[in-house]
């Protein structure tokens, strides 16, 4: 198993963001995560990354405890994070950002190359998002988080971010990818897990949860 979550637990203010949370991703496997606002989806990628610490429970990754290691040891281990709202350095061009984490080699894959000269400050919204990829591309990471990187995207660039992202599917590349909108997690994950109060409620096949009544009632009221 590529990432093991057992038990996992976390408050706020003393109320349980993520309670007693147990999961798994296989290498090679795509989870898509969703669930309503609040739910702590982005709670559970700050414990996953290191960036906050668990109150309870375990996460192993290849079968080594890492819930211990801080984000620098995490990332150093496999796990990476691209984040819903990037912010580029501004004063800094496409190419350095890459080049700080030994990630060149990635500016055509993603279509960087054009813009590499292209400064922070300057960047849209979508080619910011392709550059927070990039970063965590870098980092040649076992375990791959993506929140929300579809969010505030046009229909065109939506489209081709899918496209790019789905292209990234590899053997020994486990994802878990977080978005509100279910059809566009079904068409590329494996299997989709539905969050609510910290608790998961749903888990299994993209159409099955899709189709979920407690899904249903989330999702379209
Ligand atoms: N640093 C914090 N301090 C206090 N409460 C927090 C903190 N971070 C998150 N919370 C609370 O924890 C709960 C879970 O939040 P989280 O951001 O993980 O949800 P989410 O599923 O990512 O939601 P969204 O879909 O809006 O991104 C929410 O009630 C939120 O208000
Ligand atoms: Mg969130």
């Amino acid at each position: 198993m590529m990432l093991q979550v057992a038990h996992l637990s976390r408050r706020h203010d003393g109320r349980l963001v993520v309670d007693d949370l147990s999961f798994a991703v296989k290498g090679g496997e795509w989870l898509g995560l969703i669930g309503p606002n609040g739910a702590g989806k982005s709670t559970l990628f700050d414990l996953l990354a290191g960036t906050l610490r668990a109150q309870g429970g375990r996460i192993l990754l290849q079968g080594r405890d890492v819930t211990g290691l801080g984000l620098v040891a995490r990332v150093r281990a496999g796990i990476a994070r691209a984040f819903q709202a990037p912010r580029p350095f501004a004063s800094l061009t496409v190419s350095d950002h890459l080049a700080l984490v030994g990630g060149t080699a990635l500016l055509r894959p993603l279509g960087l190359y054009d813009l590499r000269h292209r400064l922070g400050a300057d960047l849209g919204l979508a080619d910011a998002r392709r550059l927070e990829l990039a970063k965590a591309l870098a980092l040649r990471p076992k375990v791959l988080l993506l929140d929300e990187v579809l969010g505030g995207l046009s229909g065109s660039e939506r489209q081709a971010m899918i496209t790019l992202i789905a292209g990234l599917r590899r053997p020994d590349l486990a994802v878990i990818w977080v978005e509100h909108a279910i059809s566009d997690l079904c068409a590329v994950c494996d299997r989709l897990m539905l969050l609510d109060h910290g608790r998961k409620r749903v888990e299994g096949l993209p159409g099955l949860v899709a189709a979920d009544p407690l899904v249903q009632e989330i999702y379209l009221g």
